[in-house]
């Protein structure tokens, strides 16, 4: 059976695509995972917006009202074009007064700036 022969002797002699092999296999594990991370960013931003937010903001449609008229509410954020994710990132980066500087990590703003945006969709 020599075209065995030479297919077995093609794999054994070639560490590259059992390199290429496992990397593949290594991103299909990965995949389900990065989308898995992006889930609990959402859910991250929801309990950190409710807990650090809402004294001053309506967080979500239907909750309380904002407390204070100054504070933009979540939702009109997320659907208002003015208020792009870049805008959001560097206002939570450094915010101005009235507004408090929470000195949030780039993962929780992250959070933050994808939950007021996931509001969209409601
Ligand atoms: C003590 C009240 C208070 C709290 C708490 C607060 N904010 Fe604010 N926030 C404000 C006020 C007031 C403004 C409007 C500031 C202005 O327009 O000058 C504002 C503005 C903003 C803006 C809009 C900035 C822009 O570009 O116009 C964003 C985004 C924002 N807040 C996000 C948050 C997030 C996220 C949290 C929770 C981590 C939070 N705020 C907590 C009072 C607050």
């Amino acid at each position: 059976m020599p075209l065995n022969t030479r297919s077995a002797r093609t794999v054994k002699n070639s560490p590259v695509e059992l390199i290429l092999a496992l990397a593949i296999v290594a991103l299909l594990l990965v995949a389900p995972l990065r989308t898995a991370a992006a889930a609990s960013d959402l859910e991250e931003g929801r309990s950190l917006a409710k807990e650090w937010c809402s004294s001053c903001h309506m967080v979500a449609p239907g909750v309380a009202a904002s407390t204070t008229d100054a504070a933009p509410p979540f939702p009109k954020m997320a659907t208002d074009p003015a208020y792009t994710e870049e805008r959001l990132r560097s206002w939570l980066w450094a915010p101005h007064p009235p507004m408090p500087d929470f000195d949030l990590s780039r993962f929780e703003i992250e959070s933050l700036v994808a939950y007021i945006k996931s509001l969209d969709s409601n």
